[in-house]
């Protein structure tokens, strides 16, 4: 239904329906001799053969040996790399590599690394050549040579090795290869699968093919998660049904690139790239006729590819573009992703939604909603609350105390989309829940009026504003406090305006918290920005407060904020007269103001406020502000004064 191209696309699967009685019908499996329908990749450590030993240990290089098998020609390129123990490369350290006919690269982090190899090396580095008499005897002639081996390991068809070089003390004495050896840790494969089997029904019903992984439990390996990447060359026909057997207590990590097909796993599945808890999948039979026979229940008459695997912690699926015979016309069916679903994928894909300790904010553009076919409106969960919308975007801004949201849930913000969608002259809705996380952390906002409404950010000389600092409450201390905010601006020492829930400044006033909300704790107070005399207003300046305990800092915030100046000149611009006269009449005026500012001070002894600086090293300690400023306050009203 969607046709063109859009980041979403690949999230469109739908689940499968009820299941049906199975139709008495199986097939003989085959291999798939021509050109698969899928690749399939997977990473292992449990090598054909292997060993590991300690006998290398007192010898001068450590010593590892790949040798490496293809089931078919021609063979892929191999890459190798390898990671330095402890990321230092003092140890001398062989690889030898023996691999007829292949072509791999090597990834060295070390020059001392010596390789032996009858591939051919890309890029070119030195490599030595394996003796002829090394063929048969690989194991003999390492021995031989370098007097020892650190770990042996056989692989078929691996298209990347990592190996981990170290040696280990506590591995036997020799190196005395074992079938299906563990190699962990100090190797892992990509090993491409190339056993696909595949089979027709032969009362072939419908054009459905299906897609079977089966896992092969190890009790040995402690595997619970199996991350599965399925790539699809494009949005194909929804005639794909994939199974995916393993271990029942196994979770499926599925990671979906373009595919739009139908699974069923067992265990449990999550889809990533999707916010969803684990689901639970089904039951699925751990044989292969069981398996084949599920398929066909689901009426997927072609098994295109069955592979049996040991359980791997990452498989790449690549399931090819492939024309899959039309027996019978596929009619429409209950697997096309409904609207609400394509609706739910893509507004999670998009998070729209941003909230603050007060608020949420959302913005969509319209393109993205592409998909989601004629969207006319969008609301929340209260309807009346609907998105403002431009020729680019919706766009929506409330109060989280607004709108139908509830607070409930642990650190969010619950509520519900509801599109209006419009086909023709038919409108419906669909409603989608989603949850805004709110931000664990200190917000602080200027208002110009004690109504705190319209937060700004501009700090006006001499001019009231009101503060507020807030956070959204939900395990917090309920002794939490204003730890202290502090005013800095460039060139002035910090002034120190709240300490401890306390004014410490008489230009500063608290007030009182609005009426109680258990969500969220409000701090507030106004204060009046007055630079003393004599000093450049700066044009920014910075308010920082914390939050938290008595003894320790949970939050701190810094809000910047631009200061103004009713006498500050407009940038740029030019003194016309008026200007000239402004300042010429400013100038007198406050020369006027400081002279009878200065006949006050003197008549009037100690007339200064508590108006604290304090040294621009106080912030961090509070015994050292003490002191300070203590001594600070004693001196400074004269020498600001006597300035002037
Ligand atoms: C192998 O390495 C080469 C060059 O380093 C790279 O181009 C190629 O994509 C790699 N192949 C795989 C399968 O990683
Ligand atoms: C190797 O391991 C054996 C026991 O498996 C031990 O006796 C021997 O000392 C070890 N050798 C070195 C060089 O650590
Ligand atoms: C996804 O499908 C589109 C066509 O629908 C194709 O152009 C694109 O290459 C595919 N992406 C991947 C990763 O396969
Ligand atoms: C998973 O289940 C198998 C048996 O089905 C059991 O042997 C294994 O211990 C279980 N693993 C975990 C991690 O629970
Ligand atoms: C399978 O096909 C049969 C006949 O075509 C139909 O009756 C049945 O409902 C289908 N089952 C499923 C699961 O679609
Ligand atoms: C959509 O919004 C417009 C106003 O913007 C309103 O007139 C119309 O009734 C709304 N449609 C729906 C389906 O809510
Ligand atoms: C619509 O509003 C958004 C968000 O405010 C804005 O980024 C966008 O430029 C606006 N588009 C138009 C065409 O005005
Ligand atoms: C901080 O103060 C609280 C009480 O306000 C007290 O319970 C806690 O132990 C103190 N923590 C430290 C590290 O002093």
């Amino acid at each position: 239904m969607c046709r063109r191209s859009s980041p979403l696309l690949p999230l469109l699967l739908a689940l499968l329906g009820r299941p049906d009685p199975a139709p008495a019908e199986h097939c003989d499996l085959q291999p798939v001799t021509a050109e698969p329908p899928i690749t399939l990749f997977y990473t292992t450590s449990t090598v054909l053969r292997g060993c590991v030993s300690n006998s290398s240990t007192l010898a001068s290089h450590e010593v590892h040996v790949l040798s490496i098998q293809w089931s078919k020609t021609p063979v892929p390129m191999l890459n190798v790399s390898i990671t330095p123990r402890d990321d230092d490369c003092t140890r001398p350290a062989a690889l030898i590599l023996q691999c007829t006919q292949c072509l791999a690269s090597i990834t060295l982090p070390c020059q001392n690394l010596l390789i032996h190899t009858d591939a051919s090396l890309r890029p070119k580095v030195q490599g030595k050549e394996l003796p002829k008499d090394a063929k048969g005897h690989l194991l003999e002639w390492v021995q031989r040579t370098y007097g020892g081996i650190t770990s042996y390991s056989e692989l078929k068809d691996p298209q990347r090795i990592h190996l981990q070089l170290g040696e280990n003390s506590n591995s036997p004495q020799n190196c005395i290869p074992q079938k299906d050896f563990d190699a962990t840790p100090h190797l892992e494969a990509e090993v491409l699968f190339r056993e696909v089997k595949g089979c027709t029904s032969s009362s072939a019903q419908s054009a459905g093919a299906a897609h079977i992984v089966q896992l092969l439990h190890k009790p040995s390996l402690p595997i619970t998660e199996v991350k599965l990447t399925l790539n699809c060359p494009r949005q194909q026909q929804n005639n794909q049904i994939l199974l995916l057997q393993g271990p029942a207590n196994l979770t499926w990590l599925l990671m979906l690139n373009n595919c739009s097909l139908q699974f069923l796993a067992s265990g449990t599945y999550k889809i990533l790239h999707f916010p969803m808890d684990p689901r639970k999948g089904e039951l699925l039979p751990d044989t292969e006729q069981g398996l084949i026979a599920k398929a066909f229940e689901k009426n997927y008459s072609i098994i295109a590819s069955y592979s049996v695997i040991p359980i791997s912690p990452h498989i790449t699926l690549n399931i090819h573009e492939r024309e899959v015979p039309k027996k019978l016309p596929v009619g429409p069916t209950s697997s096309a992703p409904s609207p609400d679903d394509v609706s739910s994928s893509l507004l999670f894909t998009l998070s729209p939604w941003k909230c603050t300790d007060d608020t949420m904010e959302i913005v969509i553009a319209r393109s993205n909603l592409e998909p989601i076919k004629d969207v006319v409106n969008i609301t929340l969960r209260d309807i009346s609350c609907q998105a403002e919308k431009n020729a680019t975007h919706f766009m929506l801004h409330t109060l989280l105390s607004h709108c139908g949201t509830s607070l409930e849930n642990h650190g969010h913000a619950n509520n519900e989309f509801v599109l209006s969608l419009s086909k023709g002259s038919v409108l419906r809705s669909v409603r989608v829940a989603f949850q805004c996380p709110i931000p664990r952390e200190l917000f602080l906002r200027l208002f110009p009026s004690a109504a705190f409404k319209a937060p700004q950010t501009e700090l006006e000389v001499n001019k009231e504003v009101f503060v507020q600092a807030s956070m959204h409450l939900e395990d917090y201390p309920a002794d939490l406090q204003l730890k202290e905010c502090y005013l800095m601006a460039p060139g002035m020492e910090p002034l120190l305006l709240v300490q401890g829930n306390k004014a410490q400044s008489s230009s500063v006033a608290m007030l009182e918290e609005p009426p109680s909300n258990r969500a969220r704790k409000v701090w507030r107070f106004r204060f009046t920005y007055t630079v003393p005399e004599g000093r450049h207003v700066p044009f920014s300046a910075t308010l920082k407060c914390k939050a938290g305990l008595q003894n320790n800092t949970i939050f701190e915030k810094v809000l910047e904020v631009k200061v103004k100046d009713v006498w500050r000149l407009p940038n740029n611009q030019g003194l016309g007269l008026s200007a000239v006269l402004g300042i010429t009449f400013g100038a007198f005026l406050i020369g006027a103001l400081l002279t009878a500012g200065l006949w006050y001070i003197y008549s009037h002894t100690r007339p200064i406020s508590k108006l604290q600086p304090v040294s621009t090293t106080a912030p961090a300690s509070e015994s050292s502000s003490t002191n300070h400023s203590i001594g600070s306050t004693q001196s400074t009203p004269c020498s600001t004064s006597s300035m002037a």
